[in-house]
């Protein structure tokens, strides 16, 4: 299957309608996916990446269908990992002596994946290309989210080819953001960028400036998934500059998880204490055992302040919950308030412990944490409505 996106670019990708996880088991993918390869034909022809590897032989069998593979003048492989380059091997097998053009960072990274030594180029930002009556124009964008990652401007076309930055792992019968849902456009987009940009934000907000610095025209950014950005794609790129300047809604999220409900009942008064200081902020209960960990980590995201709970067990804090806390850890978030709370019958860590972890994830303690032994009773309730009431008033600044 391909895609005419003008008459010289030609969509060749593949849509990944069943995948649910990506990364292994790291990124719930409920929409699915797609991994956008582009096929562009001046005087010289230009294969702008290609697909994830169990798609190899049908990416290589549709590309000849649409071109005799040795009139592909260049490869160009803006980002190595295998959802991008996983065809590679299927396509060199075809045309071997082709030329790779890519940064000094993803030479290494394709030799260390598939231990070939094909004709790379390296090149490196403000190096041209020329196809013709188009030239490309390569811009390293390291750390965007790879090392390796650049960015691929056409000329004449005004496209950029921006690789994941800007991407949505959301397969959909249309290729462009004005055909789609946009409500759920924006809520992929914004879990992509909580879930594998937000580390990087400093990168997102120097490569975006560092781009407009160029005053290179944009009328299209075509991403390496999900759909196309071809109605006002500035605003993806002004939403990047938002999200990676500490987001923030006006919301609060409470994540707990449970044994015998103790927690649970804590996280529900500390809830109604929230609503009490705050009735006009965003409340979100989430049970860490039970709700999709990406769904959770763009709810923090959006989040001013994020307070954490769990029992204590075994002298420390349920599983649901240490892992959650590592991906937050892991994903430096920024500007956010937070607080501990749980239940205990004997030895009661837990609270100690989720401070510490909160700490480790750059958050600031608004409060030493709401230990209640065994269930809240009336002057539980009453500090659980009080550490609700706090946060609420915190909410407002
Ligand atoms: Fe879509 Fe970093 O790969």
């Amino acid at each position: 299957m391909s895609y005419r996106i003008n008459d010289a670019v030609e969509w060749v990708g593949k849509k990944d309608w069943d995948l649910r996880t990506f990364h292994g088991w790291e990124y719930s993918t409920h929409r699915g996916t797609s991994y956008n390869a582009y096929l562009v034909r001046d005087e010289k022809v230009a294969l702008i990446d290609t697909v994830w590897k169990p798609y190899a032989a049908e990416f290589v069998a549709n590309l000849k269908k649409v071109i005799d593979l040795d009139e592909i003048d260049y490869i160009i492989i803006n980002h190595g990992e295998e959802d991008h380059s996983g065809a590679l091997p299927e396509l060199m097998r075809e045309i071997p002596d082709k030329p790779i053009y890519c940064t000094k960072n993803c030479v290494k990274s394709l030799k260390g994946q598939y231990h070939q030594d094909w004709n790379f180029v390296e090149v490196k930002t403000g190096d041209r290309l020329s196809l013709g009556a188009r030239d490309l124009i390569f811009i390293e964008a390291r750390m965007l989210h790879w090392p390796d990652t650049m960015f691929t401007y056409m000329t004449r076309d005004n496209i950029l080819f921006s690789n994941d930055a800007f991407g949505q792992h959301y397969a959909s019968e249309f290729l462009y953001n004005d055909e789609v849902d946009q409500a759920e456009l924006y809520q992929e987009a914004l879990k992509y960028y909580a879930n594998i940009l937000t580390p990087f934000s400093r990168f997102v907000i120097s490569k975006i400036n560092e781009f407009a610095s160029l005053n290179l025209p944009l009328d299209m950014i075509c991403t390496s998934h999900g759909i196309i950005w071809r109605d006002k794609p500035m605003q993806i790129v002004e939403k990047y500059l938002e999200w990676a300047k500490d987001y923030q809604e006006d919301q609060i999220t409470l994540l707990y998880d449970t044994m015998w409900h103790g927690t649970k009942y804590v996280a529900d008064a500390i809830a109604a204490g929230i609503r009490q200081a705050n009735p006009k902020v965003t409340v979100k209960l989430l049970n860490t055992g039970s709700t999709d960990k990406n769904d959770i980590i763009t709810e923090v995201f959006k989040s001013k302040v994020v307070l954490v709970g769990s029992p204590t067990v075994n002298r420390t804090v349920l599983t649901s919950i240490a892992a959650i806390l590592d991906m937050m850890k892991g994903l430096e978030f920024k500007n956010k308030k937070a607080a501990a709370f749980g239940t205990y019958g004997w030895g009661g860590e837990g609270v100690k412990i989720i401070n510490e972890w909160l700490q480790a994830c750059g958050m600031e303690l608004f409060d030493e944490g709401l230990r209640i032994n065994w269930k809240p009773d009336e002057e539980g309730i009453s500090k659980c409505l009080e550490l609700g009431r706090k946060a609420g008033e915190l909410a407002k600044g």
